[in-house]
C-alpha cells in the first residue's frame, strides 16, 4: 500500500501536478473550448496535445455536446468496409469502426470464402421490466395482473400514438412470481414491439406509466421499470456454408500443408473445445462480438447493450455459458456454420440519427429496417468466428497482424511516407518485427 501511495506522490509531483479541482466547478456550464483550456492547463497539455482535441473531426463538437456530457472533444475511431457479404442473395459492403487490425481484412474473407449467407430476424419486440415488492399475497397480484391484461395493453397503446402508427405498440404483459433474498416479488414483463428503434426509449416510457398502474391493482411498491438488455424475442440467425475446397484453397498462399477435409476436422475440435469451457467459450465470443461491436458502432447503436444481450443469451439456454455459433458438417463433409444471438437495434433514433458518420454508415449499408441491419450484423458476427478459427487452426493468429503490426512499428519509430512500407517489408522479409529492428533498419535507410 505504501508503494503504491509513494507512486501515486511521484506521479503527481512529477507527472500533472495536483488538480485545481475549482477548475472543474460548474465544468459542465462551461462551452467546449473554455473545457478544452481548462483541461490543457490542469493538465499541462503541449500544443500537439492541444491541437488533439481543437480538431474538429466528422462529429462536430456542436453535436457531440448534445450528445453527451461535459464535452472536451471527439475520439476517433478508424472506419473501414468489409466486402464480399452476399445475405439472402443481396451483396453488403458494411462499415466496422474499430482500432483492432486484422477484422475488417478476416471477415471479408470469411464471407469470399463461403457460399453467401441465409439468414431470419424475428420481429422487434422488446422486454421491459417493472419490479414490484412489498404485496401481501404475491400470488393474488400475479393472478390480478393477468385478468386485467387487455385493459393494461390498451391503455400502454395510447402512450406511443406514433409507434402504433407505424405498427408497433405494447403486444403482451407476463408476470413472474420470483424468490429473493429480500422475500418474494414480481417481474413483470412487458412485450413491445418498437419496430425500426433500439427501443429503449419506447420501452422505458411505457414501463413507466405501466408502473403505478401495477402498484394500484396489487397494492405493492414499483421499484426498477427498465428496459431489459437480454431481448429474447428479437434475435437474429444467421448461416453459411464453407466447402472443403474454399477452405484448402484459403491456406494454400500461406503455405500450410493441410487438406480441406482436415480444416474441417480441426474447426470442429475448435468448436467442441468452446462448447466445453467457458475459458474458450468467452474468447470464441469476442472473436463474434469483434465484428458485431464494429458494425454496432459504425452504425451509431449501442454496443454495450448488444454485448449484455449477447454474452447473456450465451448463458440463457443451458445455464452455462457456451459459444453464439455452431459448427457441423453436412453430408458432403463441408463445414455449416450458424449463429443466433439477440440483436436490439434501431435506425431511428439514438446516435443512428444525430451522428453523421453513423448515417454514412447506415447509407453504405443501404439498410431500410432494423431487422434487416440484424440480419447483416449476425452474418458478420458468424463470419468473423470462423476468420479466427480458421486462422487458430492452420496458420495462427498472428501471421494475420503481423503485416499490419510491422506497419505500426514502422510508423511509431518515426518512418514517414515510403519509409513506412520500406521498414516494415524488410521486417516481414527478416521475420524480426520489432521497434528496435525498425529503429535500427530506419537510421540504416536514412544513412543510405
Ligand atoms: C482476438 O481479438 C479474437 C480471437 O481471440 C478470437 C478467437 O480466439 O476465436 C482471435
Amino acid at each position: 500500500m505504501s508503494y503504491f501511495n509513494n507512486f501515486i506522490k511521484l506521479f503527481y509531483l512529477f507527472g500533472v501536478g495536483f488538480l485545481d479541482k475549482k477548475s472543474f466547478e460548474g465544468f459542465y456550464k462551461k462551452s467546449v473550448s473554455e473545457r478544452q483550456e481548462i483541461v490543457a492547463k490542469e493538465f499541462s497539455l503541449t500544443d500537439s496535445e492541444k491541437a488533439l482535441l481543437a480538431k474538429e473531426g466528422p462529429l462536430p463538437f456542436e453535436v457531440a455536446n448534445r450528445m453527451i456530457e461535459n464535452v472536451i472533444g471527439t475520439f476517433p475511431l478508424p472506419l473501414g468496409v468489409a466486402t464480399n457479404f452476399v445475405i439472402d442473395g443481396k451483396e453488403y459492403i458494411i462499415p466496422f469502426a474499430l482500432e483492432e487490425p486484422s477484422v475488417v481484412a478476416a471477415a471479408s474473407n470469411a464471407a469470399k470464402l463461403s457460399s453467401g449467407f441465409t439468414t431470419s430476424a424475428d420481429e422487434p419486440i422488446m422486454i421491459g421490466q417493472i419490479q414490484i415488492v412489498e404485496m401481501k399475497d404475491t400470488k393474488k397480484a400475479l393472478k390480478l395482473i393477468q385478468e386485467k391484461k387487455s385493459e393494461l395493453l390498451k391503455a400502454l397503446a395510447k402512450v406511443d400514438a406514433m409507434l402504433v402508427k407505424f405498427g408497433g405498440g405494447p403486444r403482451d404483459i407476463k408476470c413472474f412470481e420470483l424468490k429473493t433474498e429480500r422475500g418474494a416479488m414480481l417481474e413483470v414483463q412487458l412485450l413491445v414491439d418498437v419496430r425500426d428503434a433500439m427501443g429503449a426509449n419506447a420501452v422505458n416510457t411505457m414501463n413507466e406509466k405501466l408502473a403505478p398502474m401495477l402498484e394500484e391493482i396489487t397494492g405493492g411498491k414499483a421499484r426498477l421499470r427498465i428496459i431489459s438488455n437480454l431481448a429474447v424475442y428479437r434475435k437474429a440467425r444467421a448461416k453459411t456454408i464453407w466447402t472443403k475446397e474454399a477452405l484448402l484453397e484459403s491456406v494454400k498462399s500461406a503455405g500450410v500443408k493441410v487438406t480441406g477435409e482436415e480444416i474441417v476436422e480441426r474447426i470442429l475440435d475448435a468448436y467442441a473445445f468452446a462448447c466445453a469451457t467457458p475459458f474458450r467459450a468467452s474468447t470464441h465470443n469476442k472473436g463474434i462480438m469483434n465484428g458485431i461491436d464494429a458494425v454496432v458502432i459504425a452504425t451509431g447503436n449501442d454496443f454495450r447493450a448488444i454485448e449484455a444481450g449477447a454474452h447473456t443469451y450465451a448463458w440463457y439456454a443451458t445455464k452455462e455459458y457456451k459459444p453464439l455459433t455452431k459448427y457441423y458438417k453436412d453430408k458432403n463433409g463441408n463445414l455449416v456454420g450458424e449463429i443466433e444471438l439477440p440483436l436490439a437495434l434501431g435506425l431511428v433514433g439514438g446516435a443512428t440519427k444525430v451522428h453523421p458518420v453513423a448515417q454514412l454508415g447506415v447509407k453504405i449499408l443501404g439498410v431500410k429496417t432494423a431487422q434487416e441491419l440484424a440480419r447483416i450484423i449476425a452474418s458478420v458476427g458468424l463470419a468473423q468466428n470462423f476468420a479466427a478459427m480458421r486462422a487458430i487452426v492452420t496458420t495462427g493468429i498472428q501471421a494475420g497482424h503481423l503485416k499490419l503490426h510491422a506497419y505500426n512499428l514502422a510508423t511509431t519509430a518515426g518512418a514517414k511516407c515510403e519509409e513506412v512500407e520500406k521498414v516494415a517489408l524488410q521486417m516481414i522479409q527478416e521475420k524480426a518485427i520489432s521497434y528496435s529492428r525498425a529503429e535500427e533498419i530506419l537510421k540504416e535507410l536514412r544513412r543510405k
